[in-house]
Order: structure tokens, then C-alpha cells, then sequence
């Protein structure tokens, strides 16, 4: 396990890569934790969970809402949690938007920490401290940003990841190299997604490049006032067809990445649209799809990028180097 500590605003966030979920017990109290988990993790990998006091939600972005909020702060008044009990999510990105926003909100905020099960969670969801819940078809739409204490990896735990659960992990992988790494995005182009799943080595050092990727833009704008925006990429379209077609989050995003790349070819003069439709598919994500032209508007119209009447949107120039620009909404009707 190596353990690196980064600064993101005022707190201090422990990484334990290429770790053990034993190690937890060495990171938090037993007594005063509670581990949040699904019921998918809480049955393929029960054993690790055991003396651990434990919540189990149901599975899925549909119980990523107010309503399983409430009922996990009943369960904690009635464990008998208090200001020293800390939150542990183990599992994907649901599991630890809940946890975070959970723990960011029961008694006015106590301390938490994550163990990310999917490589979506592992390479960003769990990292930022974006925390919250969706509210109807509008995504995240509540919430906060808050830290976690610590992240452990396990990749152990990656062993019963379902197939379409990896694509969706890698959706998020390819956005990190088209905005931020070309070097990256040509090691993606060079291998395939059966090598990372073979090769322990090769993947454990993908999801850490991706990980730190991440930390280091969350690092210089933790409140998404400049560089963090641009992790939007393929998230604006994304975002509006995701819960209207139920699409997986990587699928969605996968589809909202050709877009944006296909209006940098006309708005920025990027060149390489090609290249990231032609990945995305190597990794067997979608890059277009039927969607309802009028809905998916109507939901970019309550986007939180949307200033007036443009929306921010981000584009690439090149690989590896993004810009955001505003489009007026009429513009952007007329390409989607
Ligand atoms: N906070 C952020 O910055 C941020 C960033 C990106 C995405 N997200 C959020 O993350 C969510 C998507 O995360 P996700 O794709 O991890 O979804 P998820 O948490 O729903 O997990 C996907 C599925 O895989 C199962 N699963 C998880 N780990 C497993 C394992 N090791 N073995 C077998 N099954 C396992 C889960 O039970 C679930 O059915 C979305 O809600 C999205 O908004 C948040």
C-alpha cells in the first residue's frame, strides 16, 4: 500500500493506493464507524464486512435520492451515532455521493471515508468531495462539497465488477486524457480494455495516473470556480439524456463526449474527433444515440452550467488541452 497526502482547501486527504480493505481497521475506530455499502457489494464480498457496523442501501442511481438520505439518518439515530462516529462508503459512486452527502449533513457534519468499488469511483467519484443526490431526472442536484478523510483502494474488489460497470469506468478514463493527458490518451489507443482487466500492474497504475489527474485540478480550484469545469467534459449532454433514456453514467457520458468532440471540429478547429469517438468505441461505449431533441433542451435549460441564456460548455482545442466556451442556447440547438 502506498499512502500520499493531499491538501484540497483547508483538509487533508489520505490516499491509500494499491491498499487492502484490512487496512481499515487501521484508518478508523470499529466502535464509532459505520460503513455504508449496497446490497450487490454487501453479497458478493459479505465476509469483509464482518464485526464492521453496517448500513445497506439498495443498489443503483435510482436510490440516490432524498428519500434514502433520510432513512440512512433514521438507521444512524437509532445505531446511536454521534459527532465522533465516522462514515465509511465501500462501494461505486453512488454509494459514495450518499455517504459523503450524508456525512456532510447528520449533526451538521461529521468525518468520513471512502472504499470506491468501481473504476468510476475509484478514478472520480470519490475524489473532490462532490457529494449530494439527484432530485427527479435532474442529476445531483442537491448536495455539497466536502472531503473525505481518507481513500483506500482495494482492487480486490474489482474481481466481480460487472463487464458494463468497467466500460462505464473507462468512459470516465478517456474524459481525463482527452482534456488533460495526451500521453495517456495514446496509451489507452495502444492497449484495450481485456489487457487492463488482465494485467494487475498496468491497471493499478492507470487508476492512480487518474486519480492524481483528478486531485491535482480539484487541488488548484476545489470549488469548481475555473479548471474543475472542465471535468465536465461530455457531462453537459451526458447529463440531460442519462436519466431520461436510462442509460448507464459512462454510456451517457461516452454519448455527450462524441457530441462535444464533433462541435470542438466546428467551434474550435479541434482536429481529432475521430480519435475520441474511435476509443470510446474500442472500449465498447456508445457515441451517439436517438434521444428526444426537445427534452434533452428542456433539461439543459435547469443545467447548473447555464448562464442566461448560453450554456458553458467544454470543448477541446486539442487532445489533451480543453477550453470552455459559452454557446448561446439557439447555437446549441441546433447541433444537438
Ligand atoms: N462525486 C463526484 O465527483 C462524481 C463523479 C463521477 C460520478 N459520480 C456519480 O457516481 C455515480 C455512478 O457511479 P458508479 O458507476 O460507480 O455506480 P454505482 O455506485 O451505481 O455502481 C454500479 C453498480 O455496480 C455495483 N458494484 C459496485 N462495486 C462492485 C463490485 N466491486 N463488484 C460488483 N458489483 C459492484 C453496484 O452495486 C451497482 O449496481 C453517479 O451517481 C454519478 O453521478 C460522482
Amino acid at each position: 500500500m502506498q499512502t500520499q497526502t493531499f491538501r484540497i482547501g483547508t483538509a487533508s486527504v489520505a490516499y491509500h493506493f494499491d491498499g487492502s480493505f484490512t487496512a481499515l481497521r487501521s484508518l478508523t475506530d470499529r466502535d464509532h464507524t459505520v460503513i455504508i455499502t449496497d446490497e450487490n457489494l454487501f453479497a458478493l464480498h459479505g465476509k469483509r464486512f464482518k464485526g464492521w457496523n453496517s448500513i445497506v442501501l439498495k443498489p443503483g442511481e435510482d436510490f440516490k435520492v432524498q428519500a434514502t438520505v433520510d432513512a440512512v439518518i433514521e438507521q444512524l439515530i437509532d445505531m446511536g451515532a454521534d459527532r465522533q462516529t465516522t462514515l465509511v462508503g465501500v462501494g461505486g459512486g453512488v454509494v459514495t455521493d450518499l455517504t459523503g452527502y450524508i456525512a456532510s449533513i447528520f449533526m451538521r457534519g461529521i468525518s468520513f471515508g471512502f472504499v470506491p468499488t468501481t473504476v468510476l469511483a475509484l478514478v472520480d467519484a470519490s475524489i473532490g468531495g462532490k457529494n449530494g443526490v439527484d432530485v427527479g431526472i435532474y442529476k445531483n442536484m442537491a448536495g455539497t462539497i466536502r472531503q473525505p478523510r481518507f481513500i483506500l483502494h482495494d482492487l480486490a474488489f474489482l474481481a466481480t465488477l460487472p463487464d458494463a460497470e468497467w466500460r462505464s469506468g473507462f468512459a470516465e478514463i478517456i474524459k481525463h486524457a482527452a482534456i488533460r493527458d495526451s500521453g495517456m490518451f495514446r496509451q489507452l489507443e495502444s492497449h484495450d480494455l481485456t489487457f487492463f482487466r488482465k494485467k494487475k500492474k498496468e491497471l493499478a497504475g492507470l487508476i492512480k495516473r487518474n486519480a492524481l489527474l483528478k486531485t491535482r485540478i480539484v487541488q488548484a480550484d476545489e470549488l469548481e470556480t475555473g479548471d474543475r469545469k472542465l471535468l465536465n467534459f461530455g457531462h453537459t449532454l451526458g447529463h440531460a439524456i442519462e436519466n431520461q433514456y436510462e442509460l448507464s453514467h459512462g454510456e451517457a457520458i461516452s454519448i455527450g463526449m462524441g457530441f462535444a468532440a464533433a462541435l470542438s471540429s466546428v467551434l474550435t478547429g479541434f482536429r481529432q474527433a475521430d480519435r475520441v469517438s474511435a476509443l470510446l468505441e474500442k472500449y465498447g461505449l456508445p457515441v451517439a444515440a436517438d434521444y428526444d431533441r426537445a427534452k434533452v433542451l428542456d433539461v439543459l435549460l435547469k443545467d447548473k452550467k447555464k448562464q442566461q441564456d448560453t450554456i458553458r460548455f467544454v470543448l477541446l482545442e486539442r487532445l489533451g488541452k480543453a477550453v470552455i466556451q459559452p454557446i448561446p442556447f439557439t447555437q446549441l440547438a441546433n447541433f444537438i
